[in-house]
């Protein structure tokens, strides 16, 4: 069988972690997908740094964008990160060269996901995005195809595992905000700029993502009311704890009369109630569909093995010939939403 022939741009925690699952999972995977995934070409901006990987053999691009033009390469794996810059312009690139796009890039969906996906549409080729929303947990898929029957009235969770996994931490063992957040970068759960895992923008990307998703609306990520985890201190974890009370870091999309209602913000949540009781960088995602009732995914919200996870599942359902649709992003299939601001 032909194999299906993957360009990656980014080499960094996820990109090196595509690598390497693609070379420990081989025959697992062209098993699953019905023919070999291979890489055939990359491009990061240091060409001499050790990732840990074997590079060999493999065209190398200085700019990125060129992965897009490169017959040698059928998807093209966006794994830079940030809404603007590089990633667009290869992200572009690549759909119009009619070439499948992967990609983990929460704030490039979050910002451009629309006009991305009516690009897609056009040229009748797919973005897939697994990876974008909490790490292993496969939650696009679950809200995409496994909620597919239901009205969505709400999703909510924990979506920010370097949040959580800070939060965690200081309480169990009473660390410092700054001393644990370093753990949390050289573990490969923060963003390049922490800044956007801090403030709640990290989550609030996802939480715009999930919200176009269940409820088939244009989400403009400005209406998003966020706020972040800085003014949490350890004196205010002790004190939740003594009342019962956990402190998280939540994103919550509700459908109501008023209208779509999205905010980030952090929350004392009972410790009876199952959400307090996710810890570290997991991150849970909890659903209700009007049929299915309610439904709790957890599972590991970063990091290089899990997000490293997403990504090849989605290059395996299109080895297999599965174009998912961009469904909840696409122009055509998307309502106007009337966003609810946090005052009303
Ligand atoms: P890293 O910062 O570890 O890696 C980024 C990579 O992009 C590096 O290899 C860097 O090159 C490369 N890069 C930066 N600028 C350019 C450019 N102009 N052209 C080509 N390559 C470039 O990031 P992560 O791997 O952590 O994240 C990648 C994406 O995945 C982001 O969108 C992030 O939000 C998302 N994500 C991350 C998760 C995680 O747990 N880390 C989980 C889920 C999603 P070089 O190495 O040479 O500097
Ligand atoms: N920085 C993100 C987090 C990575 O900590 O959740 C996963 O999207």
């Amino acid at each position: 069988m032909k194999p299906l022939k993957v360009g990656i741009a980014g080499l960094g925690t996820v990109g090196a972690g595509v690598m390497k699952l693609l070379a420990a999972q081989a025959d697992l995977i062209a098993a699953r997908a019905g023919r070999p995934v291979v890489v055939t070409a990359v491009s990061a901006r240091d060409r001499n740094r050790d990732r840990g990987v074997k590079l060999d053999g493999l065209n190398w691009y200085d700019d990125a964008v060129g992965l897009a033009h490169d017959p040698a390469v059928d998807v093209v794996v966006e794994l830079i990160g940030g809404a603007e810059g590089k990633a667009k312009a290869l992200a572009e690139a690549a759909i119009a060269a009619g070439k499948t796009l992967v990609t983990a890039n929460k704030a490039l969906l979050a910002v451009h996901g629309v006009a991305l996906a009516k690009a897609a549409e056009a040229n009748n080729v797919t973005i897939a995005y697994e990876a974008a929303v909490a790490g292993g947990i496969p939650v696009i898929k679950a809200l995409r195809e496994g909620m597919a029957a239901n009205q969505v009235s709400r999703v909510a969770g924990i979506l920010n595992g370097t949040c959580n996994y800070i939060l965690t931490v200081m309480r169990e063992e009473g660390r410092d905000f700054a001393d644990v957040l370093a753990d949390a970068q050289r573990l490969g759960y923060a963003e390049a700029d922490p800044s956007f895992d801090l403030d709640g923008v990290d989550a609030a990307h996802k939480l715009a993502i999930l919200a176009g998703l269940a409820f088939g609306a244009r989400i403009d990520f400005s209406s998003v009311h966020i706020e972040g985890i800085r003014r949490i201190s350890g004196i205010d974890i002790a004190f939740a704890q003594e009342l019962g009370y956990r402190i998280k870091l939540l994103g919550i999309a509700e459908k109501t009369e008023a209208g779509i209602s999205l905010r980030v913000h952090p929350a004392m949540v009972p410790m009876e109630q199952p959400i307090a009781t996710i810890d570290g960088v997991f991150n849970a995602v909890l659903m209700d569909g009007d049929f299915a009732g309610p439904v709790l995914l957890r599972g590991r919200g970063a990091g290089e093995g899990p997000t490293a996870s997403a990504v090849v599942a989605d290059l395996i359902d299109f080895a297999r010939g599965i174009h998912v649709p961009v469904w909840g992003m696409a122009e055509s299939a998307l309502e106007e939403a009337r966003l609810v601001p946090m005052s009303e």
